[in-house]
């Protein structure tokens, strides 16, 4: 198949790297996450994922990250059939297909114009699949979604290219926007945001970062008071982590004993409202 996307910029092209470590995981011996549709998307594209020069430790918190985040939103979407789905910032990702939502879900993959265009070229379509292309800083693209239905938020790999105060508004017009709901993203702590600018397999977007990162799960609870956290996954102490290759499974099992160190990793933060 040969496919010309639109032009990218920077921030729009940090969606290959996320995209890459769920195919780089479903290449691997023993997948985490398992994303076939991933692996289809990069093959389609002739996409290099060999550039990132991803090591086993990244692709598995992606391909992990994204695990949790589905498992979140499916049982939402088991326990509200009603409900609207919102992935923020999806990139390419194909989590509906993954999940597989009642079709009476309306789901909504949200992102740049030009994202939502190349998502049509690559992703099939579905009856109640909804690609929204904006600025997700600009306040006036929820007017496009249901404002009566409980809603189920994620956002996966997002949040670092938000300030803070881009972040916390965009929390407020969420939980304003609907009457109840669950939000979910991979949390970056300080320490996380300093990592992805000095790491080696996130260079491509080290520059592009504007989240300070927030240490303690419970902060948003105090910028938006409607929020009140479920739960925060360390994914040290997930039971995936039995799967890792032996010398990464062993690190993070010992890393696993202390919260403050699993916090330097990645965690899952989730939310009600
Ligand atoms: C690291 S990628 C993650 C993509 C996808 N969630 C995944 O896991 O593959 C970050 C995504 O956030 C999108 N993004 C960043 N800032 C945005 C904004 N202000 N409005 C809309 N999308 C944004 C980018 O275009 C990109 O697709």
């Amino acid at each position: 198949m040969d496919i010309t996307l639109p032009a990218f910029t920077p921030v729009q092209e940090s969606l290959y790297l996320t995209l890459c470590g769920r195919a780089l995981d479903y290449r691997s011996p023993r997948p985490i996450l398992g994303d076939a549709m991933a692996d289809e998307i990069v093959r389609n594209l002739h996409y290099d994922c060999a550039r990132f020069r991803l090591s086993a430790s990244p692709i598995i918190n992606i391909a992990l990250r994204a695990k949790k985040l589905d498992e979140v939103a499916l049982r939402f979407v088991a326990r509200h059939p009603e409900a609207v789905a919102l992935d923020l910032g999806a990139g390419l990702d194909t989590r509906m297909f993954r999940i597989i939502p009642p079709p009476t879900v309306d789901w909504y993959d949200i992102d740049f114009p030009e994202v939502i265009t190349a998502r049509r070229q690559l992703i099939p379509d579905r009856a109640n699949a909804h690609g929204v292309g904006t600025d997700l800083t600009d306040p006036d693209w929820l007017d496009a979604i249901p404002t009566d239905r409980p809603a189920v938020i994620v956002a996966d790999g997002l949040l670092a290219f938000l300030t803070q105060e881009d972040m916390i508004s965009l929390l407020n017009h969420l939980t304003s926007h609907f009457p109840s709901g669950e939000v979910a993203f991979n949390g970056y702590t300080r320490f996380a945001i300093w990592a992805v600018k000095h790491y080696r397999g996130t260079q491509s977007v080290a520059d592009l970062i504007k989240s300070p990162g927030f240490d303690d799960p419970r902060e948003p609870e105090c910028w938006n008071p409607s929020l009140e956290l479920v739960e925060e996954i360390l994914l040290t102490r997930e039971p995936e982590v039995a799967e890792f290759p032996l010398a990464l499974r062993l690190l993070t099992q010992l890393a696993a004993h202390s919260a403050a160190l699993s916090r330097r990793g990645t965690t899952v933060l989730h939310y009600r409202f």
